[in-house]
């Protein structure tokens, strides 16, 4: 099969790895791709908002299946768009990516089928906002509706707090501001619940737990996500049932009535509570990193998966199975990020790395510049190491970011530490 992997992080570079290893594969391009993706397969520059380009590059190339990474094209409707050229697409459609595009959406979708989320209410107007944040408890939680890659979130402590984040919001922060969502806060502890549907079926596809802070003991600014380790320390039998029956199922169902079926993954960030599973929100594709933890784990052939999902053959007589060791990822960033941070700074010592079984080393923001790598993004790189215990893991991943020894990346160290005693 000819493949095509819309994106650019350390995501599709996992997903590029994982399919490239599958017998069905005769030619894998990554659009844009970067410097990792360059070594496995082909990278294509082109605008992952030009869907007619990618269109036309997938009829000239009779690429089988288009995988889409990121949530922008799959919000802006791109699976839409290219299965109207008779283009196979891995990913939702415009409808159902409305459950990351817009959280007003899924609130609703919540209410009426009874899935446990936290309390909301959606205001149109400033003034009737701020009268009820007047009368409100704290901390509550501030949401914008539309995309706004994981920074439209305040938690706020105090009216004063609170009143600030409605008029930036409102003022345009994260673009024409139509509404805007009032939550409960939840305390408990987050997970990250995967799975992989075709429209009429779906499995799970793992669980992982990330770290989106930028600061050692999840303190300072949100980022993108500075790593993640699978399975999370949270799942057992009697949680995952309730995820699928109170939170999954009634989800898909309630696309299902409104005539979409969702073909993809899905990713739900959950709270989780006495056992009991809360909705915080939804993504409409894999976790970054959480996917780049989860797919080393994968016994399954995932370009099998992925046909089986466009085909809509994805059946319980097919089973989806797991190596069963601690998979744990440590994001390396440019200095200064998630602020301004420093770019086109060569990372030297990746070439003489050697490939350690059960270590994958993941580009994100990667280049080539005559013949060396170069870093342009904040999240650089992905060292992921797959053990019997998460502290192993932890450590061997530690000593190949020392090996690499780049004057201008960081990191944290203290990934996992709520599972690593
Ligand atoms: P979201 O973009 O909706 O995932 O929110 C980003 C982060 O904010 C989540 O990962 C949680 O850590 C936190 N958060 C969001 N909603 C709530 C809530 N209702 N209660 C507590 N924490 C929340
Ligand atoms: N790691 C968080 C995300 O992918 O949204």
């Amino acid at each position: 099969m000819k493949i095509a992997i819309l994106g650019s992080g350390g995501r599709e570079h996992a997903i590029a790895e994982s399919i490239s290893k599958s017998k069905n594969l005769k030619k894998l391009y990554c659009i844009p791709g970067n410097a990792g993706t360059n070594l496995i397969a082909e990278n294509i520059d082109i605008d992952l908002n030009d869907f007619s380009k990618i269109g036309k590059f997938a009829k000239d190339k009779n690429i089988n299946i288009i995988i889409v990474g990121p949530e922008k094209p799959l919000v802006d409707g791109i699976a839409d768009f290219l299965e109207k050229k008779k283009i196979k697409v891995f990913g939702p459609n415009k409808f159902c990516a409305q459950l990351e595009g817009s959280k007003t959406f899924t609130k609703l979708i919540c209410k009426k089928y009874n899935i446990p989320t936290a309390n909301f209410n959606i205001f149109k107007k400033k003034e009737d906002t701020i009268n009820f944040l007047k009368n409100s408890k704290f901390p509550i939680v501030i949401k914008a509706d539309g995309l706004a890659a994981g920074k439209g979130v305040y938690i706020c402590e105090n009216f004063e707090e609170s009143s600030n984040a409605v008029m930036e919001i409102f003022n345009g922060k994260f673009g024409r501001a139509k509404q805007i969502l009032i939550e409960e806060f939840l305390r408990g502890d987050e997970m990250s619940y995967f799975v992989i549907s075709d429209g009429k079926h779906f499995k799970n596809f793992n669980t992982a737990q990330d770290h989106k802070r930028v600061g050692e003991g999840d303190t300072g600014k949100n980022t993108g996500g500075m790593g993640a380790y699978s399975p999370s320390g949270l799942i057992n039998r009697e949680l995952e049932k309730k995820i699928i029956e109170k939170i999954i199922k009634p989800t898909f169902k309630a696309l299902n009535e409104s005539g979409n079926n969702y073909k993809g993954f899905l990713y739900a960030g959950l709270m989780i509570k006495n056992n009991e599973p809360y909705l915080i929100e939804y993504n409409v594709r894999m976790g970054d990193p959480e996917c780049q933890t989860i797919l080393p784990l994968l016994k399954n052939d995932l370009l099998e998966i992925i046909n089986f999902c466009v085909e809509q053959k994805l059946d319980k007589n097919y089973f989806i199975k797991w190596i069963d060791k601690k998979s744990l990822c440590i994001v390396l960033c440019s200095k200064g990020y998630p602020e301004n941070y420093i770019k086109q700074s060569e990372i030297q010592n990746l070439n003489i790395l050697k490939k350690e079984k059960d270590t994958h080393i993941y580009h994100a923001g990667t280049i080539n510049k005559n013949n060396t790598i170069v870093s342009i993004g904040g999240r650089v790189l992905n060292i992921i190491s797959i053990t019997d215990k998460y502290k192993t893991s932890r450590e061997k991943a530690i000593s190949v970011i020392k090996k690499l020894n780049w004057k201008d990346g960081f990191f944290r160290k203290d990934i996992g530490f709520k599972i690593i005693k």
